[in-house]
């Protein structure tokens, strides 16, 4: 398509061309109702097929057990850094949160307000990165915790879970928002993931919330209603006006991923994707830094370094100047990062890993 650059931005971030072409037309007239989707009422019977395909497909993409409730949220995944607590933290109990950077962090800090929190593994080095998530081993869960939070992708440092902690006694509750669909997992070890749609799954405005009636269960009753997860699982998330666009174009992006063959051929690209990338960093690393230990290395979000900040500046500015948008690591740690989403084509990385080439060669 002309005139689109490639785009490497961590969220809000590339999304595929045929789910923004069919929005395109929908936004002004919605599956020939002559009324468009941002238009249509969230009780017609329209917007109830497109949310209820949406739900199924979601389940059966995923592969979730049969229990899993799909709820939509307003407030991004820093509301369910609260929410979480408020739920399932219930006075003088305490919850296990593992450490791995600034998002991880951040729901400590959310669920500290709430009741006692036990840092129970932090993957933090001496010098205050992350290069790395911890173990399964190095995660021990404190003796009848309310549940364990991790966050699966640290779309800052750039590391990733790829083997879980065991805790059967203890439910998993984590925050999948920038790799969620990105690979095929085995759901029933989570008992409550969330992630906010700007990366993997449609634009920002919607978080998943996937919860097990497990812990639905276990949520109090005295919260009010939009804070409260089994009541809105009970309204099925329409407590109030949801975010009806955002959630229909989670429906279309769902859409092509199954067209794409499934959360497996998906995976399968993401793969090379990002072998394509660490492999340039490995072959020269003179040149180029992986700061991420190779077991934590991430699918979604390669992070690496070059000689000198000049030269980081330099390779941002004139990449940017080519029609390579995004690079720029966060602003609190630096360096470079590419995020490469589900909907970030093959060809967008090749592209970049020849520019890097030639820059370095340069
Ligand atoms: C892993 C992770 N968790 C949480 C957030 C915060 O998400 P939101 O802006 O939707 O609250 C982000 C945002 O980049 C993220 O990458």
């Amino acid at each position: 398509m002309s005139g689109r650059k490639w785009n490497f931005n961590p969220g809000p971030s590339v999304m595929p061309v045929p789910a923004l072409e069919k929005a395109k037309e929908a936004l002004l007239d919605y599956d020939g109702t002559g009324i468009g989707i941002m238009e249509t009422s969230h009780r017609s019977k329209e917007f109830g097929e497109l949310y209820g395909k949406l739900q199924e497909r979601m389940a059966k993409l995923l592969a979730l057990p049969a229990d899993r409730k799909i709820l939509f949220f307003g407030g991004g995944a820093n509301l369910q850094f609260s929410m979480i607590p408020m739920n399932l933290l219930p006075e003088g109990g305490h919850a296990d949160y593992v450490n791995t950077g600034t998002w991880a962090n951040k729901a400590i800090a959310a669920a500290q307000l709430v009741g006692k929190v036990d840092v129970v593994a932090s993957s933090k080095n001496d010098e205050g990165k992350f290069p790395r998530v911890p173990t399964p081993a190095e995660i021990q869960v404190t003796a009848g915790a309310q549940y364990l939070h991790l966050c699966s992708n640290n779309t800052i440092a750039g590391t990733q879970f790829h083997a879980w902690p065991d805790t059967p006694e203890v439910p998993l509750i984590v925050d999948m928002s920038s790799d969620i669909a990105c690979r095929e997992l085995d759901w029933s070890k989570f008992d409550l993931v969330y992630a906010g749609a700007q990366k993997n799954l449609g634009p920002a405005g919607v978080t998943v919330v996937i919860i097990s009636q497990k812990l639905l269960d276990r949520c109090g009753d005295d919260l009010p209603m939009m804070l409260n997860y089994k009541t809105m699982a009970a309204k099925d998330s329409l407590g109030n006006t949801p975010p009806s666009f955002p959630i229909y174009m989670v429906g279309l992006v769902l859409e092509w991923i199954e067209q794409q063959g499934g959360i497996a051929a998906v995976e399968k690209v993401n793969r090379a994707k990002a072998n394509l990338l660490y492999g340039l960093f490995d072959d020269n690393p003179d040149y180029f830094r992986a700061p991420v230990e190779k077991a934590s290395r991430s699918l979604m979000n390669v992070v690496w370094r070059l000689p000198s900040e000049d030269l980081e500046k330099q390779l941002i500015a004139e990449a940017t100047a080519d029609g390579f948008v995004g690079l720029k690591g966060h602003r609190s740690v630096g360096g470079l990062r590419a995020s490469i989403y589900n909907a970030m084509p093959s060809q967008g990385v090749e592209q970049l890993v020849d520019y890097l080439k030639k820059f370095a060669a340069k």
